[in-house]
């Protein structure tokens, strides 16, 4: 009777944030929710679903442990791999988290696409999509495959013996929120049922060496359940972001135990799928209005490669009231306090002025190295001057009026050259340590003064 009770015990869990309490609470302490706690039955998995051993293990010298060879598998889409690290490693657990509606379901059906042209089976489990839907998508995608086999399922008892029956190469489970088990009373997609299935799936690809990618949407409201949650219990997280109404797609990795989270992949939507973007440069670039003020090339590292963007401002005089400051793509804080350093330095009488800024194509950056590129549109805009042609901006700004020195600078002015400009301007103090960029012209910057007669 008493052993009953134990092991029925139940616990309240916050379906918004994953706080637990043994008590009802009419407000969660942990994110302010109110009614959000729940009663679950404890479950206890720790032991039986994380693969670590109860019997407790010999701790060995560390040049003694077995280098264990991971053999990457290329998916083939080059971009895709790239923010993988390099190709995918056997027996990961990565989850694909995004908006709903951005292409997660697009992008795994492509990668499975790929995958499957081995001899071995490849799974597709939706718990979102009719057979019938996916194969439309399929279709739309133009690509087929004897080895790509689809089921509709939910629970997460059956998929566990589909993986074992099949033993597929690669798992998508499209999406982590719909996966169920009975062994908990919560609704599917609630914290408990979605921190449940994760880590059978993290045992199944553990002990089968499968690799199982996760879709999981991303809410607006702070992601209920949604994959944030999630995180640190997976080996890589993959966020697929972009604007909805813009072909652009941006694969990023925020953590990942097999290589850098700097990388990016760039995709972009077309009517028969996600096509890679081989030079993004190109692509960010191609509809650049010229000789316009408010528009300015910088030049940013993604990852390990350079990526040349155009920032967008447009200045304004504002009605009354305080002025807008409304900011795309970039820190808004930086730019408040770019601006309030160009009023100081460069004498601008910008504190009655609406701005705005943008990075074009949907790019979000935030490495302090596009901060004189900012600066550079703002003034183009305020003075309603377009900036002198072919010519790319860099450098980090600092509250003296200062132009600091950017990391892999010569990176991004050989970038700039290969896109055909003819004109770099860059901090000072990186001026030396670039060699052999060729017939570009690099002007160097010690402060931020000399910038509009070198613009304009
Ligand atoms: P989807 O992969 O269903 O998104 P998610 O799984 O992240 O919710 O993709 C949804 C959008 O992509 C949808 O609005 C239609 C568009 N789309 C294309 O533009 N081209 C295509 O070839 C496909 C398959 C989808
Ligand atoms: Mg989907």
């Amino acid at each position: 009777m008493l052993k009953g009770a134990k092991d029925n015990k139940t616990i309240f869990v916050c379906q918004g944030c994953g706080y637990q309490s043994a008590k009802w609470m009419g407000k969660c302490p942990e994110c302010g929710e109110w009614a959000s706690l729940l009663e679950e039955r404890q479950h206890l998995t720790v032991a039986s679903g994380t693969g670590i051993s109860s019997r407790g293990s010999e701790p060995i010298p560390i040049v003694a442990v077995e280098k264990s060879e991971q053999q990457r598998v290329n998916t083939g889409i080059g971009e895709f791999d790239r923010v993988l690290g390099g190709g995918l490693v056997p027996g990961s657990l990565i989850l694909v988290g995004g908006d709903p509606g951005i292409g997660k379901s697009t992008l795994m059906l492509q990668v499975l696409h790929r995958l499957a042209d081995g001899k071995q089976k490849v799974l597709y489990i939706s718990g979102e999509e009719s057979l019938g839907q996916i194969k439309l998508r399929s279709d739309r995608l133009g690509m087929g495959s004897q080895n790509l086999w689809v089921v509709s399922e939910v629970s997460l008892q059956a998929i566990r013996a589909l993986a074992d029956d099949m033993a597929p190469k690669a798992m998508v489970v499209d999406s982590i929120q719909t996966v169920f088990t009975s062994e908990l009373t919560s609704a599917p997609g609630s914290v408990s049922q979605v921190r449940e299935a994760t880590m059978h799936f993290m045992h199944l690809a553990k002990r089968t060496g499968v690799p199982i990618f996760l879709i999981g949407h991303v809410t607006k409201d702070g992601a209920i359940a949604g994959p944030r949650l999630l995180e640190h219990m997976v080996d890589t997280v993959l966020y697929f972001e972009g604007e909805q109404n813009n072909i652009f797609r941006i694969l990023r990795a925020v953590k990942n135990r097999f290589g850098s989270t700097n990388e990016i992949g760039v995709f972009e939507m077309r009517d028969n799928g996600l096509h890679e973007v081989m030079n993004p440069s190109a692509i960010f670039l191609s509809q650049r209005p010229s000789a316009v003020p408010g528009s300015v090339v910088t030049a940013s590292i993604e990852g390990s490669r350079p990526l040349l963007l155009e920032l967008q401002a447009l200045v304004g005089r504002a009605g009354f009231g305080t002025p807008r400051r409304t900011v795309l793509g970039v820190d808004p804080n930086r730019v408040s306090l770019l601006v309030a350093v160009m009023e100081k330095k460069l004498g601008f009488q910008l504190m009655n002025q609406d701005i705005f800024v943008n990075v074009t194509g949907g790019v979000r950056v935030d490495e302090p190295a596009v901060d004189l590129g900012i600066v550079s549109a703002i003034a183009s805009s305020f003075l309603d001057k377009p900036a002198v042609e072919a010519t790319v901006v860099i450098g980090e700004v600092g509250l003296t009026g200062e132009v600091r020195g950017i990391s892999q600078a010569e990176a991004r002015v050989r970038e700039a050259r290969k896109m055909g400009f003819t004109r770099c301007i860059l901090p000072e103090s990186n001026l030396k340590h670039i060699q052999g960029t060729g017939d570009i012209e690099m002007v160097g910057l010690q402060t931020i003064s000399r910038l509009v007669d070198l613009l304009f």
